[in-house]
């Protein structure tokens, strides 16, 4: 086992999301086997006390890994010396907010701790926003963050790459374990494109073993896009083990790697790749070795795939320049 506890900011850790996601970091799923931690929950005044709550739960489970638990309303301790981020907690959209208001409400969120996490995280800190608008929360947080990499901010598609595996996986009638190489494209709202284009079943081409476009258009990318909604319509609640169990994959992935001839999804700061406007925190196919990611590059993207990148690619843009506007990036 290694000595030094790796340090894991958690903010919104009061939320459903937090409740799921704590006890798997604090087992050692992010980082590990041999990895201990310790955990840092920032949450608002409000919620303090029951991420006080958790943490006595987090304490009864004993995990020989938790090497300390501290609860903070205050940025500057939650961030300092952080080497891994998860920026869980976000304001959602309640009635009569329009996007823009959802957009300035956030960027309230995510450009001070963009600047705590300039100035207080450790040196190696790597940064996930789950909260949404993820794409651009990370885009404001990264912009206000000019001392830190920025490779080391990213936000999550994992959930909608894993959404994309399951359905997948029902379809060709195969396991998960089965698929490789499934891409997300763009944002992580309806405007998403999943691909598997490029997507492998047991080495032969997805779409050829599948051969059924209808599907593909009408049932696969809509069901992938659309399923946050679907779990809230259904649960009365937003996706949170699930979207738990992403962000731990997302970790593990950065940090431990991809398999030998997979890839994963990851929204990263574009660097112009596909004909990604350069800064914008898009979804790519990425694969990760020693710590770091990089897009895949050389993938044909034809007319059809084409389309859908742009769209979503598009309202990206828009989100950016509705920031700017407003004075946030
Ligand atoms: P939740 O409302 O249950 O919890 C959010 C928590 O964040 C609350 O405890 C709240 O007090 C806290 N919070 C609010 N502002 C904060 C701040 N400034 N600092 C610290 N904490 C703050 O929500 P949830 O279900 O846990 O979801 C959290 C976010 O994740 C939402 O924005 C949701 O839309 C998003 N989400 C993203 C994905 C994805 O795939 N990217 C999937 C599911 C949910
Ligand atoms: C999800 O994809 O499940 C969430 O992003 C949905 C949401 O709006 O919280």
């Amino acid at each position: 086992m290694t000595s030094t506890p790796v340090t894991v900011t958690v903010t919104g850790a009061a939320g459903q999301i937090g409740y799921a996601l704590l006890f798997r970091i604090a087992s050692g799923q992010l980082l590990g086997p041999d990895v201990p931690v310790r955990l840092r929950l920032l949450e608002i005044p409000q919620a303090v006390k029951a991420a006080e709550g958790t943490a006595m739960e987090l304490e009864d489970c004993a995990f020989p890994l938790l090497a300390g638990i501290d609860i903070t309303d205050d940025l500057k301790t939650a961030f300092d010396g952080a080497n891994v981020a998860l920026l869980v907690g976000a304001r959602p959209r309640t009635k009569g907010m329009e996007r823009g208001d959802l957009l300035e409400a956030n960027g309230g969120i995510f450009k001070p701790q963009g600047e705590a996490i300039n100035a207080h995280a450790a040196e190696d800190v790597r940064v996930l926003v789950v909260g949404n608008p993820a794409n651009t929360n990370a885009l404001i947080a990264r912009s206000h963050a000019p001392d830190v990499p920025a490779d080391r901010f990213t936000a999550m598609t994992r959930l909608d790459h894993n959404r994309a595996l399951a359905q997948l996986s029902k379809k060709a009638g195969v396991p998960v374990s089965a698929i490789k190489k499934m891409t997300i494209w763009g944002n992580h709202s309806a405007t998403q494109y999943p691909d598997i284009f490029h997507a492998e079943i047991n080495g032969r081409g997805a779409a050829e073993v599948v051969d059924d476009q209808a599907w593909l258009e009408n049932d696969f990318i809509p069901t992938v896009a659309k399923r946050g909604a679907a779990i809230i319509e259904a649960r009365g609640a937003s996706s949170a083990a699930s979207a738990a169990g992403a962000a731990i994959d997302h970790v593990h992935t950065w940090v431990n790697g991809t398999a030998e001839g997979d890839w994963t999804s990851m929204a990263v700061v574009s660097d112009g790749s596909y004909g990604v406007p350069e800064g914008l925190v898009s979804s790519f196919p990425v694969t990760c070795s020693g710590g770091r990611w990089e897009i895949v590059q050389g993938l044909e993207i034809d007319d059809f795939s084409r389309g859908r990148i742009d769209a979503s690619v598009a309202e990206l843009a828009e989100e950016r320049d509705a920031v700017r506007g407003l004075g946030l990036i």
